[in-house]
């Protein structure tokens, strides 16, 4: 299609390396829809006769029929998919076919093509997200007041709920829900009509074809429209923190389900067996999901690393844009639906996530901050008595709250039998009411509103 000016066709290797339609044939339907926006917009402004618009539509519909069908047919000397569909096209309608990309380039093509992909794969993962908001909430829910150990640096550290520990998840999915419409609204304005780099003398409407394509407006400079790949590291990068935050659940999952902890149970569904050890269920989705986040982050450092120093407008490394986005769209896909089956299925353990956050003087600050509010005593010296407090129950072997009265006396004075109301796990969650606190009422607080944001139920 560009062959006039050559007298020599392009070596293997060159037409290998040139070549992007084995992977960017993924955006035939954008494709598609973007000529046939131009193609219309080219009629309405007489640029292109109506009879030959509409010979270009009809031929467009059926090279999107037969990709349907049988796939894109992958010819290294067709190069890309644009070139495909127009080669295509002309083989089904003729002459009219050649006028189809008047008053456009490859470089305003390939950036509307791309922006519409991203945008449907924003829409998916949106969905994918949501679904995975509520099954965190429907098992919060569930174990709104289910004790458990909280953790800092792994070790126990105060108790919390099961159910705030899940809705801390919802919190970064909701973030992650935030960055990906954020992209789509920045994304949203469509390159197509810059044509190769300068605009066109054509009398072109680049409103009617941004507006038939869903997108708010056209863009304003044609050098940035076909050189900005912004749109795709936004992605990129949204896709980076969300997978992030699947590899932390994934984590706590891997941890949880080893037998020292015993916290959860993954249904079968979710696990492997092992060749060798008849015994062995392992967190094989989980451990992917969290291995899968490093890919996702090394996609969107390739991307990164592509657009680093190039210069205004369109270069030909601007190609390797698709395969880390498609990539990692798919990986993350796979991992928003992989936790979110294990969310709903897993069976949580509550007996031993109670007997663990028993363990650990989890409630020494409640005894601490009990020295405070009933004995008046400053909080400095309540976290020193009950360090000593500690000292002692390790010593003995004995929870904090079966030390006798006469030692805890023994260490201070001011404390009297009340204190064994503060000590019990359930006695601190319920004390933590404090706004977006582990107690089960703030907890279920948090939950209405997300389900109401949801719209559940
Ligand atoms: N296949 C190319 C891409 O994906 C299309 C744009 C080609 N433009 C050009 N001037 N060679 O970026």
């Amino acid at each position: 299609m560009w062959g006039g000016r050559f007298a020599e066709g392009p070596a293997a290797v060159m037409r290998e390396i040139n070549a992007s339609i084995p992977f960017d044939k993924r955006l035939w339907q954008q494709d598609i829809a973007g000529s046939k926006a131009h193609v219309a917009m080219l009629a309405k402004q007489k640029i292109v006769t109506e009879a030959d618009a509409a010979a270009i539509s009809e031929g467009l519909d059926k090279v999107a029929a037969e990709y349907a069908e049988q796939g894109v047919p992958v010819d290294l000397a067709l190069e890309d998919i644009h070139m495909a569909t127009e080669g295509r096209l002309a083989e089904l309608i003729g002459a009219p076919a050649g006028r189809l990309h008047t008053a456009r380039s490859r470089n305003d093509q390939v950036a509307t093509d791309f922006k519409l992909w991203v945008r449907d794969a924003i829409d998916s993962v949106e969905a994918g997200l949501v679904a995975l908001q509520v099954a965190l909430v429907t098992r919060a829910e569930e174990h709104a007041a289910s004790v458990m150990p909280g953790f800092t640096h792994l070790q126990v550290a105060q108790p919390v709920t099961l159910g705030h520990h899940l809705m801390a998840y919802h919190e970064m999915v909701a973030r992650d829900r935030s960055r990906f419409a954020d992209a789509r609204a920045r994304l949203n304005r469509c390159p197509l009509g810059s044509a190769a780099l300068a605009g066109t003398g054509f009398p072109i409407d680049r409103e009617m074809t941004a507006a038939a394509l869903g997108f708010d407006g056209p863009t304003r400079n044609s050098l940035d429209s076909v050189s900005d790949r912004d749109f795709a590291l936004d992605y990129l990068m949204a896709a980076t923190q969300a997978s992030l935050h699947l590899s932390r659940l994934a984590e706590e999952f891997i941890v949880w389900a080893s037998q020292p902890y015993n916290f959860v149970k993954l249904p079968d569904s979710y696990s492997t067996g092992s060749s060798i050890m008849p015994q062995k269920r392992n967190p094989d989705a989980a451990e992917l999901v969290r291995g899968h986040s490093g890919r996702i982050a090394g996609c969107m450092t390739a991307l990164v690393m592509t657009m680093k120093g190039l210069p205004l407008a369109y270069s030909k490394d601007m190609q390797d844009d698709k395969p880390p986005v498609f990539e990692a769209h798919d990986l993350l896909a796979l991992s928003i639906a992989a936790m979110t089956g294990m969310v709903e299925t897993c069976e949580f353990v509550t007996p031993r996530l109670r007997q663990a956050a028993e363990q650990g003087f989890s409630t020494a600050t409640d005894l601490a901050d009990w020295l405070v509010r009933v004995a008046d005593i400053p909080f400095r010296e309540a976290h020193h008595i009950t360090g000593t407090a500690v000292k002692l129950a390790e010593a003995e072997g004995l929870a904090l709250d079966r030390l006798p009265i006469e030692a805890l006396k023994a260490i201070d004075e001011r404390i009297d039998e009340r204190v064994y109301g503060a000590l019990s796990v359930d006695a601190s969650v319920a004390s933590r009411a404090s706004h977006g606190g582990t107690a089960p009422d703030q907890v279920r607080a948090r939950i209405a509103e997300a389900k109401a944001a949801l719209g559940m139920e």
